[in-house]
């Protein structure tokens, strides 16, 4: 079984992902990890993550040891994730990773589960379930907000909000697998629902269609 997961920050995706992933015996690739191990390894060099010789080296060069480190979470290291996620050698040489990933499960796995922006459209269009996973900008932006706030990193939630809007719009504006939904993705607006009713209401969408 492949679950395809895509939709903006901070919307639920990784939470939503991981609960499918336990109650279904799936394995979980976070795929935003991979471009932003690939910015930071362009960050830590010294590099410009909007350069594409230099971000399709570090792509091609990631290992699994490097998704990780910590600092992947920050907000730089999601800035240069954004700025490289726009390069398509960089997208070509991190498209064969993920769909290695969804091929073979590791043993055990009934499946996989991948979470991005353009898993139900790029990487597995022919996944058995797709999520848009969507929450109001402001929901978002709280959300984001609350989490560093509890790393004990001090965040101003003006400026976690702009970072968003900013973040979004390259995302959704690029010309290689730009954030849209799949025609067929079940779209879930997380904004008033608890953890445990998105976890809900995606479960009795994938059994609906088993
Ligand atoms: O999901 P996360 O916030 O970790 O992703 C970081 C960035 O990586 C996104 O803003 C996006 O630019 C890029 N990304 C992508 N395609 C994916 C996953 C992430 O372009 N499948």
């Amino acid at each position: 079984m492949i679950i395809a997961i895509d939709g903006p920050a901070a919307a639920g995706k990784g939470t939503l992902a991981r609960a499918l992933a336990d109650r279904l015996n799936l394995a979980y690739l976070d795929t935003g990890l991979l471009y932003r191990a690939t910015g930071h390894a362009v960050l830590r060099a010294g590099g410009d993550p909007a350069d594409p010789v230099t971000a399709e080296a570090a792509a091609r060069a990631l290992s699994p040891a490097d998704l990780d480190d910590p600092d992947l979470r920050t907000e730089a290291a999601a800035a240069a994730a954004s700025a490289v996620a726009a390069l398509p050698a960089v997208r070509a040489a991190l498209l064969d990773v993920q769909r290695a990933f969804a091929a073979r499960p590791p043993a055990g796995r009934d499946g996989v589960v991948l979470d991005g922006r353009d898993i139900g459209t790029v990487v597995c269009p022919e996944a058995d379930h797709k999520l848009f996973i969507t929450a109001t900008l402001e929901t978002r932006a709280r959300r984001r907000f609350l989490e560093l706030r509890d790393k004990g990193v001090d965040a101003i939630e003006s400026s976690v909000l702009h970072d968003m809007v900013d973040r979004d719009a390259r995302d959704s504006s690029r010309r290689v697998a730009p954030l849209v939904p799949a025609a067929d993705a079940f779209v879930l607006d997380t904004s008033d629902l608890s953890v445990h009713d998105a976890l809900a209401a995606a479960l009795a969408y994938v059994r609906k269609r088993q």
